[in-house]
């Protein structure tokens, strides 16, 4: 089987994603695990987790590395938080979350994957959760379908985003606003996330893995 790496630690084998299992046996969301000359890889599912729906359509910065610092916000029960943590494996990803029930799972999860510090928190509240969090990160990735999301996002930026750090946010239109136009929608975060400074690299859609959702990407340069 060919298999191609196309960001670090993220695999191509056929049309499908992988990375490599950081727990070599264990699924986390039933997935399918390949072995590849020793080694194991676990598919990385377009239509579950959104990092991979961006990928696939064609997402050309994907800022994470083996050895990232990244800061999480919504991470429910870890779905895309587990491929994070195969990909920074010799980093930390901070990963908060509001909601109980999908906590006890991401805590369940933390045990066997040492890379990830779960915290119950509203992202609203960013400084409530400083003393979880060791110095700043490389990336900030937030998926919390709020209205209020880009808000949030960008404080949490501000606060513990290193100066040339990359944050990616995944929007969904309709939580937002039920009406408009999703482009507009996208548009409208851009320009809040230009007007704190930081540089917009790319908004990708997510169709027709996640509907009127899209992933943009930025980098804080100050
Ligand atoms: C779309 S799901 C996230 C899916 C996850 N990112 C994945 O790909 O595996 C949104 C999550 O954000 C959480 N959430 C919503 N508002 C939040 C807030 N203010 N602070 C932290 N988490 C929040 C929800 O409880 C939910 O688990």
């Amino acid at each position: 089987m060919k298999i191609k790496e196309i960001f670090p630690g993220v695999f191509r084998i056929g049309d499908d994603l992988f990375t490599k299992n950081l727990v070599p046996g264990e699924k986390v969301y039933g997935e399918r695990l390949v072995k590849i000359n020793g080694v194991e890889y676990r598919f990385w599912d377009p239509f579950r987790s959104k990092p991979a729906s961006a990928i696939k359509k064609g997402l050309k910065t994907f800022p994470l590395e083996e050895d990232s610092n990244i800061l999480y916000l919504g991470a429910a029960t870890g779905t895309t938080i587990s491929h994070f943590s195969d990909i920074a494996k010799n980093g930390v990803i901070y990963a908060v979350e509001i909601s109980e029930v999908p906590y006890r799972k991401l805590m369940d999860l933390s045990k066997k994957r040492f890379n990830i510090v779960p915290i119950l928190a509203d992202a609203r509240k960013e400084k409530e959760y400083s003393d979880f969090i060791f110095g700043k990160v490389n990336v900030v990735y937030c998926d919390i379908s709020q209205p209020d999301e880009v808000e949030i996002f960008i404080r949490n930026c501000e606060k513990y985003l290193k100066d040339d750090g990359y944050g990616m946010v995944a929007v969904k239109s309709r939580s937002i606003d039920v009406v408009k136009d999703p482009m507009e929608i996208y548009r409208e975060a851009e320009k809040k996330i230009k007007a704190v400074g930081y540089e917009h690299l790319e908004t990708v859609k997510l169709d027709p893995f996640e509907k009127d959702h899209a992933i943009i990407v930025c980098k804080k340069t100050k």
